[in-house]
């Protein structure tokens, strides 16, 4: 299960998600801590809302933003879903896979929203301060990670905060993310479905559902928001580096001596955590103002394709 506790919310905390509601249907942006990541919520229906997103975040308007919505019916009012993204959808929500299908609603995304293309990106997360809100407020919520463009994703509130938190309306401590790597992006369309972006749900899950996957030839051309240099901190990351050379701050995995500069993804070498850390610790370890961030190898299996995918573009390289 890769969702948050799902306890009920205590009173305190549904006012505030009656709050995070309301600001939204007026046309304000709000703060949502996601299972993944902070994202940046608008009523996906407001054209202005949603230019205010792009407008906050410096993000060019050719990325399309995925919409989240409280469960699979809403999902599949707005989105056309086959049986394969239905299988998907009952299999992985609410959770870390965002699925691509053709709009069957317009109206419900707008155009801004979808970057002015025929098919919408959706999502049920996970988290239960996003499922309130979601269900409070009704309709669908687009929810860029909240982050300036270009920049790590953040995973906890006070770097959300730090990011774009002085444009929102409302803003939602939801803790530490869980995950802490953005959703699995696939697209269900003509042909095998297509992995856009390696997340938390892997390949082998994917394939467990609806058998092979397209190729990866040019995966990398058909999801509009795969720029080269992403995820970025200021310092230049080194990647697959055994150990650091004097100057560069140094993310680990596995057994490594303590540092000053030393950030441990994971001492016991488990992918997961290391998941759950790699932002975070990229951010920590950019504050030490390094000449560098050198990064261990991780291994590519499983998680470790979308740490890798994010390693890459961390460092600059495409793909
Ligand atoms: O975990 C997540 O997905 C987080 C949380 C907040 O839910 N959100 C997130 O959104 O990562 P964003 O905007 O940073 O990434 C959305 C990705 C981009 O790569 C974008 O190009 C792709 O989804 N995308 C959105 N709509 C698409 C479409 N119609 N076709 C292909 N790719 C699409
Ligand atoms: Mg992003």
């Amino acid at each position: 299960d890769t969702g948050q506790d799902q306890g009920e919310l205590r009173p305190d905390r549904q006012e505030e998600v009656a709050r995070a509601a309301q600001a939204l249907a007026s046309g304000g942006l709000v703060l949502l801590p996601t299972e993944t990541v902070y994202g940046l919520g608008a009523d996906a229906s407001d054209p202005a809302a949603v230019a205010a997103i792009f407008e906050a975040k410096g993000r060019p308007r050719f990325n399309p933003l995925i919409a989240h919505v409280a469960d699979l019916d809403t999902a599949a009012r707005i989105a056309a879903f086959d049986e394969r993204a239905r299988a998907l959808a009952e299999a992985f929500w609410p959770g870390p896979l965002t699925i691509v299908a053709p709009i069957a609603a317009p109206s419900a995304v707008c155009d801004l929203a979808r970057a002015g293309l025929e098919t919408v990106a959706i999502r049920v997360p996970g988290h239960p301060l996003a499922r309130a809100v979601l269900a409070a407020f009704g309709g669908p919520v687009v929810a860029p990670s909240a982050n300036r463009s270009g920049r790590p994703s953040p995973t906890t509130f006070a770097d959300a905060f730090a990011e774009t938190g002085d444009r929102c309306a409302a803003a939602l401590d939801g803790g530490p993310c869980q995950v802490g790597l953005e959703s699995t992006v696939v697209a269900v369309l003509d042909g095998p479905v297509r992995l856009l972006r390696p997340g938390a749900v892997t390949r082998a899950q994917l394939e467990a559902v609806v058998g092979p996957l397209a190729q990866a030839d040019d995966d990398a051309k058909r999801s509009p928001g795969r720029l080269a240099l992403h995820y970025a901190p200021d310092a230049p990351v080194r990647i697959n580096a055994q150990a650091p050379n004097a100057e560069e701050a140094f993310l680990a995995f596995g057994p490594w001596p303590d540092g000053e500069r030393v950030f441990n993804l994971s001492p016991t070498g488990d992918l997961a955590q290391a998941a759950a850390n790699l932002f975070s610790y990229l951010r920590a370890a950019d504050r030490t103002a390094p000449a560098a961030i050198a990064v261990a190898p991780i291994p590519d299996e499983g998680l470790g394709e979308a740490i890798n995918d994010r390693l890459r573009r961390a460092a600059g390289f495409v793909g």
